[in-house]
């Protein structure tokens, strides 16, 4: 139990960093959350214009994800390393969707689950990946691109992985769609901001 909680709690606060925030400061692009949709992803850097801060905040946050599940890796010993890492990736996206450094407020956890799922299965990140890509591509939309990779996930990984993996990547999806609920109602009203549109909803 002690180390399933290590790592959920070293996930926790590394998926807590609020990368979006950190750039768009260096960046001298403002506060994200008086921004666009006020979200702290990649995808609210966008909207300022800023490709560069944009595309760093999206490997930012899905490599802190990576990153907490790499090093319960690394740290844990063999036979609890597997449910430990699991565990640790669902904090990180946790810590990433509520951060204490933000009174809890924080993003929807695409791009850490992404980077989650990837550092867990890759086949299961990049599967989930391939999906964002091409539902992006067709709709530009970045949360439907979401909703939809993460509706697939848990399939992707009963099928590339084990019923764990199906079970944290199921999860993660019904989290990501509750976080999204403004966007889905605006994907239903017509009125969502597609991708690299400035314009604040
Ligand atoms: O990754 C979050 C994305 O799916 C939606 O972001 O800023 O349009 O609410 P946003």
């Amino acid at each position: 139990f002690l180390i399933h909680a290590l790592a959920g709690l070293g996930g926790y606060l590394l998926g807590a960093v609020p990368f979006g925030i950190v750039i768009a400061r260096l960046f001298g692009l403002g506060d994200l959350r008086q921004i666009g949709s006020g979200n702290i992803g990649a995808t609210n850097v966008l909207r300022t214009g800023n490709k560069f801060a944009a595309v760093l905040t999206l490997l930012l946050d899905s490599g802190k994800g990576a990153i907490a599940v790499g090093l319960t890796f690394l740290l844990t010993p063999e036979p609890q390393a597997a449910h430990a890492m699991l565990a640790a990736g669902f904090w990180a996206v946790i810590g990433h969707n509520f951060p204490i450094w933000l009174k809890f407020k924080g993003g929807k956890g695409v791009a850490t689950t992404l980077g989650v799922l990837l550092a867990t299965a890759w086949p299961v990140g990049l599967a989930a990946i391939a999906t964002w890509l091409a539902t992006a591509a067709i709709f530009r939309y970045s949360s439907l691109a979401a909703l939809i990779a993460l509706a697939a996930a848990p399939a992707y990984a009963w099928y590339f992985a084990t019923p764990q993996h199906a079970i944290l990547a199921g999860l993660l999806a019904v989290l990501a769609w509750a976080r999204h609920h403004e966007n889905i109602r605006r994907l239903m009203r017509g009125e969502e901001t597609k991708i690299g549109k400035k314009k604040t909803v």
